[in-house]
């Protein structure tokens, strides 16, 4: 198999590049840009690989409501001009979406790929786009919609919430954290795995992928400090009074039994993976200051 990873220096990117070894061909934004037809097609073609993965994205949530244009060319075109390629080329392309196409306001059901998305902001719509052209365009895709992803290659402009909550938690003594929007936080090591099973199979479609369970930003936060054992004192706050530019759905919570029908595993428990990211992060600091 030789997998084109784009996006390759991003937290899910990074991931699947070290799990896929030498599978891998690993895509930066510096060796190709989604945006430009030219550059996908020159740069695959030279390449020639049987899967592409597309993790590259435009991920402002907030700055995405001033920044329209930049956030459609990289989250809809991009896929677009990807899905093009992988057509005329006869490949699988896997890419990824965000459970931010649901409106999250119906009840308290974990959505199903069936359900219809009504996304609430300019992040979201070009993200829904997206997908909706990947689904259309080319008949070999998986499109896997996931939530809150925390990986070890954080850019430093963007993080994540656990680096965050992390960084801030040292610097603070007390901190608000949202309470009142459900999710799956979700590991990029653990996406990883599954992203790469899938795309052995040749089960096309939609699919839900996140660890397992559900939390609040605010319980997130809390089992973070908890689990780093740091004092700092959280202050539950709603959305509202939190006041972010873009609109996020309450509840976000996704379904992912289709995706564990197809692969046989379901990913851990969203504590698990917590626990299992902050160790390794422990582990590999203690051994770079011993080095
Ligand atoms: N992060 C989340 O919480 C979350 C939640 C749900 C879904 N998702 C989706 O999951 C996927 C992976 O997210 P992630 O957190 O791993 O993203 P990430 O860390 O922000 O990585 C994205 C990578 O894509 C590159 N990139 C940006 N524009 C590009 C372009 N035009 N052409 C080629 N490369 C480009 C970026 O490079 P530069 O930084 O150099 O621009 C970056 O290395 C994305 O589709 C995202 O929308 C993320």
């Amino acid at each position: 198999m030789r997998v084109a990873i784009i996006g390759a220096k991003g937290q899910l990117g990074s991931d699947l590049v070290a799990r896929l070894g030498a599978q891998a061909i690993p895509l930066a934004h510096a060796a190709i840009d989604i945006r430009d037809p030219s550059s996908v097609w020159t740069v695959l073609d030279g390449e020639r690989p049987d899967t592409v993965v597309n993790c590259a994205a435009y991920n402002f949530v907030d700055k995405a409501e001033s920044e329209r244009e930049e956030a459609m060319l990289t989250n809809r075109r991009g896929p677009g001009y990807l899905a093009d390629y992988c057509r005329e080329r006869d490949l699988k392309l896997l890419h990824v979406s965000t459970d931010y196409v649901f409106d999250g306001r119906t009840g308290r059901k974990p959505w199903t790929e069936e359900d219809e998305p009504l996304p609430l902001s300019t992040y979201a719509a070009s993200k829904y786009a997206g997908e909706q052209l990947v689904l259309t365009h080319c008949p070999r895709h998986f499109v896997i919609r996931t939530c809150g992803l925390y990986g070890r290659n954080a850019s430093h402009g963007k993080g994540n919430f656990v680096e965050t909550m992390l960084r801030l938690g040292r610097d603070r003594s007390e901190l608000k954290v949202v309470s009142d929007q459900y999710c799956t936080p979700t590991s990029t090591a653990h996406l990883a795995s599954a992203i790469i099973d899938l795309t052995k199979t040749d089960a096309y479609g939609l699919y839900h992928a996140t660890n397992s369970g559900q939390c609040s930003w605010f319980e997130f936060a809390a089992e973070i400090f908890r689990i780093a054992n740091l004092n700092t004192k959280l202050i539950p706050i709603t959305t509202e009074e939190y006041g972010a530019r873009a609109r996020r759905p309450l509840y976000s919570v996704l379904n992912c039994s289709k995706l564990t029908n197809v692969l046989g595993w379901s990913m851990p428990p969203w504590r698990d993976a917590l626990s299992q990211y902050l160790t390794e992060r422990d582990q590999s600091t203690a051994s770079r200051s011993s080095r």
